[in-house]
């Protein structure tokens, strides 16, 4: 029987397993690896550190996500299909590796924090009308 998201060895095994099948995607593997050239013996440890903060409210996270994409979102394409597929890959993750309620909690968590990510990235921007 598959066990629960209990500590912060859970958390690295989530972490590393997702992360090597976004690498092996075709659709977003290319953003990590081309496109960022993502050193991932710095973002590992850190996706570490921020699933933690989320999962189990330990504020050991530093950083602000929301500005990293928005430079991104200039060399990369940051739209539904990207995030729908980071969102099934997460899922596929968590389900293969765990069940109870914390699996279910941080697939709630991502699913939030994507959406709203999404909607910012992809919000038109106010057309100002100076009379
Ligand atoms: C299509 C979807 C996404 C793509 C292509 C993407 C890609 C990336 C890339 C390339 C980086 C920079 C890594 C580096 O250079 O070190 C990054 C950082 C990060 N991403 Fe994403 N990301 C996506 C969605 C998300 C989502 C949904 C979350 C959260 C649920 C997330 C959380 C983070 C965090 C926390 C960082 C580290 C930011 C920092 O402190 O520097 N990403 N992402």
């Amino acid at each position: 029987m598959k066990s629960d998201i209990n500590n912060r060895e859970d958390i690295i095994l989530l972490v590393d397993t997702f992360y090597a099948k976004v690498q092996q995607n075709n659709k977003i593997g290319p953003i990590f690896n081309n496109i960022a050239k993502v050193d991932w013996s710095h973002h590992l440890p850190k996706m570490y550190d921020f699933w933690e903060s989320i999962l189990f409210g330990k504020a050991i996270y530093k950083g602000n996500p929301m500005l990293t994409h928005f430079a991104l979102r200039e060399k990369a394409n940051l739209h539904q299909e990207e995030f729908n597929t980071w969102k099934a890959l997460f899922f596929d993750t968590v389900d293969t590796l765990f069940a109870g309620e914390n699996a279910e909690i941080i697939k709630q968590k991502a699913q939030s924090i994507a959406d709203l990510m999404h909607f910012k990235l992809n919000a038109p921007k106010p057309k100002i009308n100076i009379v």
